[in-house]
């Protein structure tokens, strides 16, 4: 299994806080994490990249997911750190508490889903290509990941890559994570707001 890369400096995945992640996300945090006007253009997105009736993998949930409301979804499975938040997310199916910092491997069925996302939280990954290389194998073949990201962050649980490098090495950096991870193509958009915090979308294809 792949794990961070060696050529990328080792201090990028520092962090503040580098205690264990189920003490800050103990407590459920009901918030928004970007602008109404960035959410509806993420909605909008998925609104086109996500096909109906398809299985989704909502990786790092919460108690929002996001997905277009008339839009109906097989499985919809959250993979996040705090249950109470998943447990009201209304547009899940299933979901696990998992940490990902501690435990890369995903803990689902391997060729199990369309769709992986990963929303406003790559930031916090400290092992994202061993992350991204097992939710590869839980997409089935020609499946895609969508990683969403914009600029705000929790600063002591972010890696120093996120807060340090400008936005678009952030966005290469990613795109690289998926490359090494070895997903097949990457893409990115740019779907930010003309007011609002910015929505950077890079996605992979199996
Ligand atoms: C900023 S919130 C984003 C939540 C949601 N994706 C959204 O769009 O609103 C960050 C999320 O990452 C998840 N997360 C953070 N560290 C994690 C880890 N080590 N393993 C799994 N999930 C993690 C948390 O549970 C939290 O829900």
């Amino acid at each position: 299994m792949p794990d961070t890369d060696k050529t990328l400096p080792s201090h990028w995945f520092d962090r503040q806080d580098n205690s264990a992640d189920h003490y800050f996300y103990a407590q459920p945090r009901l918030v928004q994490h970007i602008d109404l006007a960035t959410i509806d253009q993420l909605t909008e997105y998925y609104r086109h990249f996500l096909q109906e009736g398809s299985d989704l993998l909502d990786c790092m949930s919460s108690w929002v997911s996001h997905l277009p409301e008339e839009m109906q979804f097989g499985r919809v499975t959250g993979l996040g750190m705090n249950a109470e938040e998943l447990r009201r997310n209304p547009r899940l199916t299933d979901w696990c508490v998992h940490d990902l910092n501690q435990d890369p491997n995903c803990p689902l069925d391997p060729a199990r889903f369309d769709y992986a996302m990963i929303t406003v939280s790559i930031q916090y990954l400290i092992k994202p290509i061993a992350v991204l290389d097992s939710l590869r194998k839980c997409l089935k073949p020609g499946g895609q990941i969508a990683i969403a990201m914009s600029h705000r962050c929790f600063p002591t649980k972010a890696i120093a890559a996120f807060q340090v490098l400008p936005a678009n090495e952030r966005i290469q950096l990613v795109k690289s994570y998926l490359e090494q991870a070895g997903y097949a193509s990457s893409q990115f958009r740019d779907c930010s707001p003309q007011h609002g915090d910015p929505l950077w979308i890079v996605t992979g294809k199996v």
